[in-house]
């Protein structure tokens, strides 16, 4: 008897690895979960460029231009700890040539002309700027707006109309400068008196306050902020995450489930704390990425990377995020794009997100198998992609070295639309390059990007190691997908 009993539970073990690795989503089953807008989606040029008088950047290479464009409509956001050491100066020219050493926590000037060429590339790209505006310029314990007048008076004067503002950045975090969230919620009811004083402005909205994440005291930070009447002067609440630090980061941390499973407590905290106190706004990662410290150096710009990007946005959407910030578009070794201006692998799956994901997220139940993880939201209907309303986007990461067969059982006679991203060569996880349906993507010219492909089929998926990708199901006749 207990020999037989033995044998019984052996099989049932047997048949139960199948089915712990087999995975199922029932399309039609999904529910809805969260809305997010045709923004959700945004990056970040740091602060520190433009003290580098912009640095490598070149506005006007057209290949530069094509990457940006390819992610319209996308938000700017020009912020960071430099924020808070730009002076804007109307009547300095830049210097010909001579870069002043860049010197940290030291005050710099953004000029006219950085300006204008800012201003003049987002409106040639089809972006929309947030900018950051120093709240380190004080007077008897307060935000002194003297230079930040200057700078909006100049903005009006040539008709630029960034989309949204904040002040200071990671106060929190640098609180040898000591601007405390008490001082700081008086000093943004100043910002929003002061912006509704400038008409011409309009539209515009306030982020605030850029809280640096990683540690309890963002939170804390925040709740003081709230408590001293701050959420009433701003329209959404960001703060910042990064995974880890620089320094401590490894390939096999970023396709770590332990790792990847480490903000969603952290974002379930600051939506919880925002629930209470501004319950009608959005939240926002503000400025995010893989690891802080300007990004691990053939880590953060390798094909590993789009591990923790890809679920970040997933995560994020799913737990009613608005708006994610990718620090950074260019600069650091977490650019969507190098220093040579070239695409990192994050840069293609970035605007196949943009492309191919959109509102309302549905929940999807975490698969069994723990290396497969798995987001569903209606289609973007409204890209150069050109499906229709009812269609519905899934992406999937496979963590693991081991192929993972997925079975969407009510799509079976459908057909089914995959972008299945591999890493672009020999190295693996640490490739530079990342293969789209088995072709390696790059630019082929300057003025265009590449044509993104499916790989239309039918039945079920089969998600080979290390790799992650969206799955279109043009005929899943979602009323809810329009
Ligand atoms: C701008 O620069 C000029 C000279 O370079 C200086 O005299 C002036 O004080 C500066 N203005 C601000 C607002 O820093
Ligand atoms: C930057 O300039 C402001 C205004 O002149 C001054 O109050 C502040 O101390 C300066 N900060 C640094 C780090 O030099
Ligand atoms: C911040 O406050 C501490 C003590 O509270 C003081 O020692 C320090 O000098 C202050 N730093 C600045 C930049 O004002
Ligand atoms: C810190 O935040 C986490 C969520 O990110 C929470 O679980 C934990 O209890 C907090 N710790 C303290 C000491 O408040
Ligand atoms: C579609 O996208 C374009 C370009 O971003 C935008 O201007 C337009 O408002 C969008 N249309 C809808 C219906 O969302
Ligand atoms: C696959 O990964 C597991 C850990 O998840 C490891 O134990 C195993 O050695 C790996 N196999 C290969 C072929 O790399
Ligand atoms: C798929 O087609 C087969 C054969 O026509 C049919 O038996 C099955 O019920 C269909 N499945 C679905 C989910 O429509």
């Amino acid at each position: 008897m207990a020999f037989v009993d033995r044998i019984t539970i052996l099989v049932l073990l047997a048949l139960c690895d199948q089915c712990f690795m087999n995975v199922e989503i029932n399309v039609h089953k999904l529910k809805v979960a969260q809305h997010i807008g045709p923004k959700y989606v945004g990056v970040t040029i740091d602060s520190s460029a433009v003290r580098k008088q912009w640095g490598n950047i070149d506005f006007k290479s057209p290949k530069f231009l094509t990457l940006a464009k390819g992610l319209a409509p996308n938000f700017l956001r020009v912020g960071g700890t430099d924020c808070d050491f730009l002076i804007f100066n109307k009547t300095t020219t830049p210097m010909n040539g001579i870069i002043d050493k860049p010197k940290t926590h030291t005050n710099f000037t953004m000029t006219v002309a950085e300006w204008d060429q800012l201003n003049n590339f987002v409106s040639e790209v089809g972006w929309d700027l947030i900018f950051d505006l120093n709240v380190f310029l004080r007077k008897d314990g307060r935000w002194d707006p003297t230079n930040a007048i200057e700078l909006l008076k100049y903005t009006i004067e040539k008709g630029y109309k960034p989309a949204a503002y904040e002040l200071g950045n990671e106060l929190d975090v640098f609180r040898d400068f000591n601007v405390t969230a008490r001082e700081v919620a008086p000093d943004f009811a100043h910002l929003k008196q002061l912006l509704s004083s400038m008409p011409e402005l309009a539209p515009y909205f306030i982020l605030g306050t850029d809280a640096g994440t990683v540690e309890n005291r963002s939170v804390t930070f925040m709740s003081e902020f709230f408590e001293a009447g701050g959420g009433a002067s701003i329209d959404v609440a960001t703060f910042h995450h990064y995974y880890m630090s620089s320094e401590s980061a490894t390939t096999e941390k970023f396709h770590s489930v332990t790792v990847l499973e480490s903000l969603r407590p952290m974002l379930i905290n600051v939506i919880n704390l925002c629930k209470r106190f501004i319950p009608t706004k959005q939240v926002w990662l503000g400025e995010t990425s893989s690891s802080y410290g300007g990004g691990a150096h053939e880590i953060s710009d390798r094909y590993v990377a789009s591990f923790l990007w890809l679920d970040k946005l997933g995560v994020s959407s799913v737990l009613g995020i608005q708006g994610v910030l990718r620090q950074t578009f260019y600069g650091g070794n977490y650019g969507l794009i190098n220093s040579n201006l070239d695409p990192n692998p994050d840069y293609w799956l970035t605007i196949l997100f943009k492309r191919l994901v959109a509102s309302p997220v549905f929940t999807v139940p975490q698969p069994p198998n723990p290396d497969l993880r798995m987001y569903a939201h209606c289609t973007n209907t409204n890209s150069s992609m050109g499906y229709t309303t009812g269609s519905v986007t899934i992406y999937l990461l496979n963590l693991g070295n081991t192929t993972v067969p997925v079975d969407v059982p009510d799509m079976v006679n459908k057909t089914h639309h995959i972008y299945m991203f591999s890493p672009g060569d020999d190295s693996g996880l640490t490739s530079k390059s990342i293969k789209l349906n088995g072709v390696v993507l790059a630019l082929t010219n300057d003025n265009e990007l590449p044509p993104l492909k499916p790989v239309i089929g039918q039945g079920n998926i089969q998600v080979e190691a290390y790799n992650m990708g969206y799955i279109v199901f043009p005929g899943a006749m979602r009323p809810e997908c329009v």
